[in-house]
């Protein structure tokens, strides 16, 4: 296979044949990482100016590189730019387009980088713009449930352990544990972003460049809190993609856990919510159905996410430094995880708002399964019993309602005196789901008063 002028590659040399058809759509990758032009652009021009800094370039060169760069931007903005397999990826097809926009400056870009570092580069500053967009979208979802807790701190549903009525619990304080997952995810894309914030350039293919370059002066127009100590490292290392990666499983495991108990609580067996019809979609075979559909794609999508996870880990493994063309398949599943995790996020925030709930529901499902049993063993403590002993009265004293068909609260004083002597009137007080909650009163705890101080004390924090 000749080679043809028409289709000359950047790269090609020392090369005797044209690449073969299926070998130049095997190795492309600007089908998928053309996503990263804006990045790829912002990262020549600030090479190209530290360039024009040192002396490499001229003024005139620089000016036309950054006016030719700024043009391409605006072409593929609108839509008016000709992606060419042929010129296998983004960084190749922005060159070459330039080139032929201005000549011979165009050629001089490439000047002490390679595709190594400049890709890394790319990816990074990608990844930190998408890093901050996805924590808006935390904090949106954050304040949400900020805002459903503070207006049901009081409202009382039942706490269940191994899905089963365990103690009541606020439904506020329901959602303040939500909360707590996303703040911790919150923290940890703060902690990634800190790693992600490094800049590779300068590394060039592997070991460095010969050109007097000044990479602290790239770095601060690029925003990059630091450079890549390591060359080697700097074109190599991916695991900033994989952190983020991992970062975004929790979410979307997070996500998947409260996705569930909306699907169950949603169901007429719980009956706790209704998911406005906008959330949900019907079914072509059975008329009376509305399926909440968006919590369990969210909780369906949360597959994907752990999977991209582990491509890039498998990918990763084994392999020598430096750069290797494997790195070219960290793109897809890094980009994969960045838009499930944003849509997922964003329709979590969306439907928190919307939640339609029913109050009653939740109490009578609490007052079902015997939720204040450990009230009544508390009470029986606090009035001389020791707990294991209390635990076994009160044991039989269930038994004897559920027999009775009547929930704790339900029995006389007469009834409850059979299973220990110290129960007097004051019992009914704590048999109640509100004396119940309220007893929880401690940092952490359930009670309504609690709940209120811990969103006072996450707003302050300021997540
Ligand atoms: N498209 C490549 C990637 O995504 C760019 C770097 C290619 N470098 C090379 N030496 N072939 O990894």
């Amino acid at each position: 296979m000749t080679k043809d002028p028409q289709n000359k590659k950047l790269w090609d040399g020392r090369f005797s044949e044209a690449t073969s058809a299926a070998v130049e759509a095997f190795t492309a990758s600007v089908t998928f990482d053309k996503r990263l032009f804006r990045h790829d652009i912002r990262g020549s021009i600030a090479h190209a100016q530290m360039l024009r800094q040192v002396g490499v370039l001229s003024l005139d060169e620089y000016t036309a590189i950054e006016a030719g760069l700024r043009e391409i931007e605006a072409d593929i903005e609108a839509g008016k730019f000709d992606w060419s397999v042929a010129l296998e990826d983004v960084h190749m097809n922005i060159e070459a387009r330039l080139t032929e926009r201005i000549g011979v400056a165009g050629k001089k870009l490439h000047t002490g980088r390679s595709r190594n570092d400049q890709v890394a580069t790319d990816m990074r500053l990608y990844l930190r713009d998408e890093i901050d967009t996805i924590v808006g979208f935390v904090d949106v979802a954050c304040e949400a449930l900020l805002d459903l807790a503070e207006q049901e701190a009081a409202t009382v549903m039942p706490g269940f352990t191994h899905l089963q009525v365990a103690q009541p619990v606020t439904f506020g304080h329901h959602l303040l544990a939500w909360h707590e997952n996303l703040r911790r995810d919150r923290g940890r894309l703060l902690d990634c972003r800190a790693r992600v914030n490094v800049m590779p350039l300068g590394a060039a293919a592997l070991a460095g460049t010969t050109y007097p370059i000044d990479r602290t002066y790239t770095a601060q127009l690029l925003g990059f809190a630091t450079v890549a100590e390591n060359s080697l490292d700097a074109v190599s290392d991916r695991d900033f993609a994989i952190e983020f990666c991992a970062a975004a499983s929790l979410i979307m495991v997070h996500l998947s856990r409260f996705s569930e108990e909306l699907i169950l609580w949603a169901s007429a067996q719980f009956g706790f919510v209704n998911l406005p019809d906008r959330f949900c979609t019907g079914s072509s075979i059975m008329p009376q159905k509305k399926n909440p559909d968006v919590p369990e794609l969210i909780r369906g999508k949360s597959g994907r996410v752990c999977g991209d996870l582990v491509s890039l880990l498998t990918l990763m493994k084994g392999q020598p430094l430096a750069y290797n063309k494997d790195n070219q398949e960290d793109k897809e599943p890094l980009f994969d995880a960045v838009d499930t995790v944003k849509a997922c996020l964003d329709l979590f925030g969306q439907m928190i708002p919307a939640l339609q709930l029913n109050c009653d529901a939740m109490a009578r499902a609490a007052l079902q399964g015997y939720s204040t049993a450990t009230d009544l063993a508390d009470y029986l403590v606090r009035k001389g019993v020791a707990f294991r002993d209390a635990h076994d009265a009160v044991g039989k004293a269930v038994g004897f309602a559920i027999k009775a068909g009547k929930d704790l609260s339900q029995l006389s004083l007469a009834e409850l005196k059979q299973f220990s002597s110290v129960i007097d009137a004051d019992v009914h007080n704590v048999l109640t789901l509100e004396g119940s909650v309220n007893a929880r009163n401690h940092i952490g705890g359930t009670a309504p008063e609690q709940v209120r101080a811990a969103i006072k004390r996450a707003r302050s924090a300021g997540s």
